[in-house]
């Protein structure tokens, strides 16, 4: 059959047979399929879906697309995390220290920011000295000396994913469940680990804007998981708000050790510790707590100083200028603007994608591949929803680099444009639950 007879097939709302998946990712990655054909059956994926096979066939397809890891050197079950992106998400940074704590040992492969959204990567690389390019030969020895690794994603892992996000990127049709699946399931599976915990975020500031969206992921995602063998749960969060009190990537960096030294915000300690138990459970790491106990277990070692030892370790030995003080930074931030509420009552709802598109103007993200980012650039938040505020109260501050120069006339143009995600309500409002639904 010609790719043609496939896209029109797929135009026409017709199941797509295992061999033409399989012939049209052979195609992409060795180049003879042109991009056009591929963004026109992706368009039609878009509009008329995939089954469950079709699904799990792209999944394995592009998961054996380039190399694989293995992780045969890790002791017990190896276990990877993934966010499906938000803003102010600084899970990552927590939770490998976490995990560690408890013996239970993973390798994170992460990525820079995308769009709206931050990136681990990133936030690591405001430490001065860190390594984000850990070679695959090294993951041995650093995983036997300390237990974890993060590293950005190897090139050769699932390559037909990165030729189809970069497509789907220009022609919108990034948002589509079975298409985002199996691009995060493919790396996953590529990335070689047994036990998986999925943070689908779901709001304003996530590709998923409604808990139906963000459970049909979920659970797509895991039925994925379990014909691969990966045991996976997932987690559906609330990104109706940023995460915490900061998005950017020094200013997250600088919240993570707030919340390592038991003075962070609550939100972002319970998706952490929420994660974390799931996890510590798959990897048969509990010690034979009860999930209560080991909540409040995991909560102790998070905030009272186990797994910053470890957070310190973790960060020299990928050479990190770090003491017990915290990191050395690229760049810090400085305060240059507050926002203030112009109304008095309580906060209904915050435009999560908006204030992540600020930040990016502020220059903690890049708007171009080729953009260089600012390290002391973001947004610290003081009004969440559900808070009271009075007119004049400050909600909010927006942050550069204190070595950068950043006009005021931008810094006002934000200002306002910031001042248009808060909404606000004469009557109380409901604070936002961070964890939404655990599935698996
Ligand atoms: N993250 C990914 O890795 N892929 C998607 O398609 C969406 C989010």
């Amino acid at each position: 059959m010609s790719f043609v007879n496939i896209i029109e097939k797929k135009r026409y709302g017709c199941e797509l047979s295992d061999e033409e998946i399989r012939s049209w990712i052979k195609g992409i990655t060795d180049g003879s399929i042109p991009d056009y054909q591929t963004s026109a059956l992706l368009m039609a994926i878009v509009l008329n879906g995939m089954n469950a096979r079709e699904m799990t066939t792209l999944t394995m397809e592009m998961a054996d697309s380039g190399s694989k890891l293995d992780l045969s050197f890790c002791e017990g079950i190896p276990v990877d995390k993934h966010s499906t992106g938000g803003v102010g998400d600084k899970i990552t940074p927590l939770l490998l220290p976490l995990l560690a704590t408890f013996g239970v040992q993973s390798v994170k492969l992460s990525g820079r920011g995308l769009g709206f959204t931050g990136g681990t990567i990133d936030k690591f690389e405001s430490i001065v000295g860190f390594n984000t390019s850990v070679a695959v030969e090294d993951f041995p020895k650093q995983i036997s000396e300390i237990g974890m690794v993060l590293s950005g994603q190897t090139p050769d892992l699932a390559p037909a994913d990165k030729i189809l996000y970069a497509l789907r990127d220009v022609t919108g049709t990034v948002d589509s469940i079975p298409l985002i699946a199996s691009s995060i399931m493919s790396k996953k599976i590529a990335g070689g680990a047994k036990a998986l915990v999925l943070d689908v975020t779901c709001g304003s500031g996530a590709f998923m804007k409604t808990r139906d969206r963000a459970e049909e992921l979920a659970r797509a995602m895991i039925d994925i998981g379990k014909l691969a063998g990966i045991k996976t749960v997932a987690v559906v969060t609330d990104m109706d708000q940023p995460l915490g009190r900061t998005c950017g990537n020094t200013l997250e960096m600088q919240e993570v050790m707030e919340i390592l030294t038991g003075k962070g915000s609550e939100d972002v300690v319970k998706v952490c510790v929420t994660l974390a138990v799931n996890l510590i459970k798959l990897a048969g790491k509990d010690g034979g707590l009860n999930d209560e106990e080991l909540y409040a277990e995991c909560e102790r070692r998070l905030t009272s100083g186990d797994a910053l030892a470890q957070f310190i370790t973790f960060v020299s030995a990928q050479g990190g200028s770090i003491t017990m003080r915290g990191p050395e930074y690229r760049e810090l931030p400085h305060e240059a603007l507050r926002v203030t509420s112009p109304v008095e009552g309580y906060v209904k709802s915050i435009r999560t994608d908006k204030i992540g598109s600020i930040s990016v103007e502020l220059g903690a993200g890049r708007k171009a591949k080729t953009d260089t980012i600012d390290y002391g650039a973001g947004i610290c938040f003081y009004a969440k929803v559900g808070d009271k505020v009075r007119r004049g109260d400050v909600i909010c501050s927006l942050c550069h680099g204190i070595s950068r120069n950043v006009s005021e006339d931008l810094l006002f143009d934000l200002m306002s444009e910031v001042m248009d995600c808060y909404e606000y309500s004469e009557e109380p409002v409901e604070k936002n639950d961070a964890v939404i639904m655990v599935l698996d």
